[in-house]
């Protein structure tokens, strides 16, 4: 049975960071509905589909999404009036077409993708499955191990810390509901520690602290140190997941530690120290541990590490299958990270995940720094069946809504839901 699109309504939202972005409404005939709203990143990947602003400086620094906004109201909805809303593929290719750039830069990718994600969910309602389900389709849904931040630096918080994200994985629990607490608790651990040592316990933009921290090695031993005082073990229950977002501290062919002091690293020192870094503390994955256009950097980690290490591009790949295929070819790393928004449909963001199955990589869906209260990517995460999602740390309720959300399939899902390490 298929269902037209009766009609799509956008307005101005904001996000976590009190910034404009778009939620769209889509009714089909039917009556059901979708809503969805559109996430936006800090650490963007050069890239990346584009994410329409207004430009207007009376209006939120120029970062109005009123265009956008009038794109989907009229544009957009009277392409797809009357449209069948599923397949999905169909819905998402009319809006490749009616777009035409390479980039999404006509009708804008924040448009685009909110479309796209307020059209899933209302052909969900209207089979009447949960969104994960709808999105699976013939696969087998399965839970989620979380990456959580919860120490911010780089560009997502005013800190000395040049790397972007620590991040804590309990992959070692039983359950999804059981990651969660061990998270939780090592969260609540590690704000006891800091709060004791003196260091502010103020919040980045992921929800992670943001303390002015020494070093790299300082903050990795308070995270192995909160593991253990949650009484936890630091490695086999949880482990810490690394995304140093290098693009944000790359100069020319150098690495620049501008935060914490003015050092300067050559592509081959940074691999020193990530190997360093892997061998003392009990280190799962590292993500972006090079700039975008240092495959040879990402090339020479994997080769040295891969067997060892998950190794994530996120800037280098923007989710766009035209760079992942170029990683697989030149075995640039073992791990993609999936953002919806840096590629901008749902069927585009799926076969970027087809493609990491086929070559035999992991893939963790993710959300943006700038989030909303949507929990697409929960849905979207279970639907691909990576096992892996990285949704922020424990505070900040766009974040918590991501969990709350998986916790919520967890229980639908019953005694036969699969929540397995990858590591
Ligand atoms: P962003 O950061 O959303 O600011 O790009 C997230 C990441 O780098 O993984
Ligand atoms: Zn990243």
């Amino acid at each position: 049975m298929t269902t037209a699109i009766r009609s799509l309504n956008a307005f101005g939202i904001l996000d976590s960071r009190g910034y404009p972005t778009l939620r769209v409404v889509a009714t089909l005939d039917n009556g059901c509905t979708g809503t969805a709203s559109v996430p936006s990143g800090a650490s963007t990947g050069r890239h990346e589909a584009l994410e329409l602003r207004d430009g207007d400086s009376s209006r939120y620094g120029g970062k109005g999404v009123r265009k956008a906004v009038s794109h989907v109201n009229q544009i957009i909805q009277d392409h797809l009036h009357g449209q069948a809303a599923a397949p999905q593929d169909a819905v998402d290719a009319t809006l490749v077409a009616l777009d035409g750039t390479e980039n999404k830069a006509r009708l804008g990718a924040n448009a685009i993708l909110g479309t796209s994600m307020a059209v899933a969910r209302a052909a969900a309602a209207a089979s009447g499955v949960p969104l994960y389900r709808y999105l699976a389709g013939a696969s087998v849904p399965r839970l989620t191990v979380p990456m959580m931040n919860v120490i911010n630096g780089g560009r997502h918080a005013q800190n000395s810390l040049d790397f972007q994200e620590f991040m804590i994985v309990p992959h070692g629990a039983p359950s999804f509901a059981e990651a969660l607490r061990y998270g939780a608790e090592t969260f609540h651990a590690l704000h006891e520690l800091l709060h004791k040592a003196g260091y502010s316990t103020a919040v980045g933009d992921e929800g992670g602290f943001a303390p002015n921290l020494g070093t790299i090695e300082e903050t990795c031993e308070l995270i192995v140190a909160a593991i253990r005082k949650a009484g936890l073990r630091p490695g086999p229950e949880v482990a810490l997941a690394l995304d140093p977002a290098a693009s944000s501290f790359a100069k020319d062919d150098k690495y620049v530690f501008a935060k914490s002091g003015n050092m300067t690293f050559s592509s081959a020192e940074l691999l020193d120290l990530y190997d360093r870094l892997a061998r003392t503390y009990p280190i799962v994955s590292i993500e972006d541990g090079f700039g975008e256009d240092d495959w040879e950097g990402f090339r020479r980690q994997t080769a040295s590490c891969g067997d060892r290490l998950q190794i994530v591009g996120d800037d280098l790949y923007v989710t766009n299958p035209r760079f992942i295929r170029k990683g697989i070819e030149s075995s640039a790393t073992n791990a993609v990270l999936i953002k919806l928004n840096q590629i901008g449909t749902v069927t585009e963001t799926i076969q970027a995940v087809q493609m990491c199955r086929d070559a035999g990589w992991r893939y963790i869906i993710s959300h943006r720094s700038g989030e909303t209260e949507d929990t697409f990517i929960s849905d979207f995460a279970v639907a691909m069946g990576g096992g892996q999602i990285k949704a922020g740390s424990l505070s900040r309720s766009e974040r918590l809504a991501k969990y709350n959300r998986l916790l919520g399939i967890e229980r639908d899902l019953g005694p036969g839901a699969a929540y397995a390490s990858p590591f």
